[in-house]
């Protein structure tokens, strides 16, 4: 079994892939003084099985753009929206942050994609 597969098996079960937990996206929601009633636009960087991803979607009107390059967490995602019936708040998108980010970067020089309101951010970025 190859090295990444492992890691895959290891933390798709697990809650969430990353520090943190519901009360601490709260916790920044409030600090941030964003009118939670607002039609926000997020996007979920690096969102493993959406932890963040469904938090966010419970607590604000918006709408989830959900980033990662493993599509197994993303399936991980999947079900869990839909057992929640958050399955159309949220956009997947299995790719590297970086061809996301560049592809976004070109639609709004166009004009063509509003800015994010709510950018969560847990790649490695180098
Ligand atoms: C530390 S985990 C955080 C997961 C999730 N945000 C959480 O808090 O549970 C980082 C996530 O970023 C994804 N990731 C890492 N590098 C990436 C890249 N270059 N492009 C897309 N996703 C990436 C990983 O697959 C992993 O799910």
């Amino acid at each position: 079994m190859e090295d990444l597969q492992l890691l895959i098996d290891l933390h798709k079960g697990a809650d969430r892939q990353g520090p943190g937990g519901d009360t601490e996206t709260e916790k920044a929601l409030d600090i941030s003084m964003l009118d939670r009633s607002e039609p926000l636009k997020i996007a979920d960087i690096g969102c493993g099985t959406g932890a963040s991803t469904l938090a966010l979607a419970r607590l604000l009107k918006g709408h989830i753009t959900a980033v990662d390059f493993l599509q197994e967490f993303l399936d991980v995602l999947k079900t869990n929206a839909e057992k929640e019936a958050l399955a159309k708040r949220y956009r997947p998108f299995a790719v590297q942050w970086i061809t996301y980010h560049l592809e976004m970067r070109s639609l709004m020089f166009f004009g063509l994609r509003e800015r994010y309101t709510i950018l969560v951010l847990t790649v490695m970025v180098d």
